[in-house]
């Protein structure tokens, strides 16, 4: 198990990295997080011999600073997986997306040429990073710059499991609610390409109907498409599964490497740490925060467990009640959390009810990291239009001493 030695690589990751992760944000709300450098970074319990080899693999890549000569670039965000969930966990680097809205709507007007990830690192003979345009825009448009936190990586092999029945349960009954909570799944395509994952028999590369599980709004289904889209759009490192560079301002089709950068095995590896790393250990809930969390209708999205697939071939997540506190639905949050950002369904107003673990290793909430303490993050869910406005209503109707336990129950989770 890696412990104090990759902790000292982890730092200089974050700190040393090429520009640094002050230096490829930019600024704005969230930049310098702190993240809590004792996240546990553990495999599930009951991890086998060769669960253990293999999430150990993927770990030390997770942690590797990749270099042009192992195809960094030619335009990326961070140099390592780390940089921007150190020990698996949320920050210190995080990204920045843009988008142009039409000012009266705030939905997008128009795509931008080289996506809406903001890129401003250069290495491998590019010289144009990817940034917000300056000017240029149609009458009526303006620019929307946001701040996308990393979400955590631990725990995250739970919500792979999770069976789809399960997902669409939920969404069914909320649809017959009363008051405005209504997820949605948000239906995405299997991006993978080459052989088609025998976890996902049922659909084909390329085929919209996976349930989105992944990302701020569940845009992407599986955990292989997840890690090689961040190769690809955070290290502009290409492989098996997204094989082409992302396109760029100076036209790069290939990089110091030539061809597909990344090993299989190396994905594959990587792929596996997030398929292992486990939620962080809880301490014992107080029962009265979790009766609160229940009877104020928290628990309406942030469904404390969901039942995974029997067949999940990991054994130690298969047929569980998975302890996610998260319905996996995409939610209208209002007009204040909007993010200028569309995914698939998803519109600039809705977000992935964001699992509720490891919340203790987190500096700060929300997608962009707007709130530095829970209070502000629960009272962030209240704004105009949003389903969940009803029930910070509740919370904010309760005693004092009830809103803290409610609190201290969240943060522990
Ligand atoms: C520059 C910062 C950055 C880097 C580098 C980065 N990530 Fe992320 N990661 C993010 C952000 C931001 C999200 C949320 C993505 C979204 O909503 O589209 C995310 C999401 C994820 C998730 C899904 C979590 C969830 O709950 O949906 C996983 C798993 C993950 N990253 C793994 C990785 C791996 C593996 C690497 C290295 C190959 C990596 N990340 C590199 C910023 C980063
Ligand atoms: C209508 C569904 C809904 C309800 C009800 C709801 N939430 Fe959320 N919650 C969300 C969504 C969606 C997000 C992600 C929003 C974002 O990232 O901007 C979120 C995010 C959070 C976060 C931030 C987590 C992180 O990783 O940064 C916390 C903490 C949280 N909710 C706690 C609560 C508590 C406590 C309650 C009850 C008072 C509650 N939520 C009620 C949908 C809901």
């Amino acid at each position: 198990m890696s412990r104090s030695f990759p902790l000292v690589i982890l730092l200089l990751t974050a700190c040393e990295g090429p520009g640094g992760p002050g230096a490829a944000d930019g600024g704005g709300p969230g930049v310098g997080l702190a993240p809590s450098p004792e996240t546990p970074d553990l495999p599930l319990a009951g991890a086998t011999v060769s669960q253990q080899r293999a999430f150990r693999a993927g770990d030390a890549l997770f942690d590797q600073l990749f270099e042009a000569e192992d195809g960094l670039g030619p335009v990326y965000v961070q140099p390592s997986c780390a940089a921007c969930h150190l020990r698996g966990g949320r920050g210190p680097g995080q990204t920045r997306r843009m988008a142009v809205i039409s000012t009266s709507t705030g939905d997008p007007v128009e795509l931008l040429p080289f996506g809406a990830l903001v890129r401003p690192l250069v290495t491998a003979g590019a010289v144009t990073p990817v940034l917000p345009p300056d000017g240029g825009l149609p009458q009526g448009a303006a620019l929307e710059v946001t701040n996308r936190l990393a979400a955590p990586v631990f725990g995250r092999a739970y919500l792979e499991a999770i069976a789809d029945s399960e997902i669409e349960r939920v969404a069914a009954e909320q649809a017959l609610r009363a008051d405005d909570i209504r997820g949605r799944v948000n239906r995405v395509s299997f991006v993978s390409q080459g052989t088609v994952d025998p976890r996902f028999p049922a659909h084909a590369p390329g085929e919209t109907g996976l349930i989105g599980r992944f990302g701020v709004k569940a845009r992407l289904a599986t955990l292989d498409d997840v890690v090689a889209d961040a190769l690809q759009g955070d290290l502009g490192l290409t492989s098996a599964l997204r094989p082409a560079e992302l396109p760029n301002p100076d036209g790069l089709t290939d990089d110091l490497l030539p061809g597909v950068d990344l090993p299989d095995a190396q994905l594959a590896a990587l792929v596996s740490y997030t398929r292992l790393l486990d939620v962080p250990r809880r301490p014992a809930p107080d029962p009265r925060g979790a009766a609160l969390f229940d009877s104020v209708g928290c628990a309406v999205c942030h469904v404390p467990s969901l039942r995974t697939r029997v067949d999940w071939p990991t054994p130690q997540l298969a047929g569980i009640d998975a302890p996610v506190f998260t319905d996996l639905l995409l939610h209208d949050m209002g007009a204040e959390l909007a993010d200028g950002q569309e995914e698939h369904a998803a519109g600039p107003r809705d977000f992935r009810t964001a699992p509720l673990i490891g919340l203790r290793y987190l500096a700060s909430y929300l997608h962009d990291g707007r709130a530095s303490t829970l209070r502000e993050a629960v009272l962030a869910h209240g704004g105009a239009g949003s389903e969940a406005a009803g029930t910070v209503q509740r919370f904010e109707a309760l005693a004092a001493e009830d809103q803290d336990a409610l609190l201290a129950f969240v943060g522990g989770l």
